[in-house]
């Protein structure tokens, strides 16, 4: 389980996480929705141990399968990123060195992971492996590329590889498919739900899209200006929300797609 429990973090003297609770088992999908600026990186930056230095945890705590992880330093905590846990981050460009072929890039992120002791033939086969495992085309072609070469999609998939490459139990994606088209954005939620089955990760899936959760997340946590305000199942969120809020969240979905949720339910 990867667990957070009143989790309370302050940039300078504004509170921006407060009394967040959340809670995701191996095998388990939790939708983390809210607007923007609702506290949702926040809190998995939070987890990752990646906050930026001018925010603090004032209170709370954050257990992976039962170790808590608030106050490790920083060497152990690199050592939990990756092996144990990952993100995924909305912009794989932005994640990607520009100046470095996909294939080194991987193999550095292995290299780390195994610190330095596998044969170069073996980490290119890692490599190899982890991208036709994201289920990339051509995965000898992917290697050889340099990040500009590959369609926005074919990036996030190639992030995905390097997040999942040590296999961590726990996968923290953080708006994957926002800046994607709406037919690569299915691919990718697909591809997250096939890697889940197949190594039976526990995902918290980051999105200010509410529709993107259905029939993918197995609950939902709606957050609020730094507050969970909600929680249930996609059907339960859908069919009754309570707060005015989460109502807003689900007027602002094209009435189709709201119509397709209900019938779905
Ligand atoms: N670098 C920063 N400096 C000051 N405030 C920040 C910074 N990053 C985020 N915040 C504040 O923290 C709050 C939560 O932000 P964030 O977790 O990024 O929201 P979300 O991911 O839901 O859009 C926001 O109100 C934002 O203003
Ligand atoms: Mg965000």
């Amino acid at each position: 389980m990867l667990e957070i429990e009143k989790l309370t973090v302050y940039f300078g003297d504004r509170c921006v996480l407060d009394d967040v609770s959340l809670s995701v088992a191996r095998g388990e999908v939790l939708g983390v929705v809210g607007e923007s600026g609702s506290g949702k990186t926040m809190t998995a930056l939070s987890v990752m141990g990646l906050l930026n230095p001018a925010a603090r945890i004032e209170g709370g705590s954050i257990r992976l399968d039962g170790r808590e992880l608030i106050g490790l330093d920083g060497r152990a905590m690199s050592g939990i990123r990756g092996r144990n846990m990952a993100m995924i981050f909305q912009e794989p460009m932005t994640s990607l060195n520009p100046t470095m072929r996909i294939g080194k890039q991987l193999g550095e992120a292995v290299k780390l992971h195994y610190e330095n002791r596998q044969p170069k033939q073996e980490i290119k086969r890692i490599v190899l492996d982890a991208l036709a495992d994201v289920r990339l085309p051509e995965p000898e072609r992917v290697y050889a590329s340099y990040p500009h070469e590959l369609s926005g999609g074919m990036r996030q998939r190639v992030m995905i590889a390097m997040g999942t490459i040590c296999r961590p139990g726990y996968l923290l994606c953080d708006e994957p498919t926002t800046a994607l088209d709406v037919t690569t954005q299915k691919g990718i939620l697909e591809l997250i739900g096939t890697l889940k089955k197949e190594h039976n990760m526990g995902i918290v899936f980051i999105t200010h899209d509410l529709k993107l959760l259905r029939n993918f997340a197995d609950k939902v946590a709606v957050m609020c200006r730094g507050k969970v305000v909600e929680r249930g199942t996609v059907e339960e969120i859908f069919a009754a929300p309570k707060e005015d809020y989460t109502k807003r969240l689900i007027a602002a979905i094209p009435d189709r797609s709201r119509r397709l949720a209900k019938t779905s339910v």
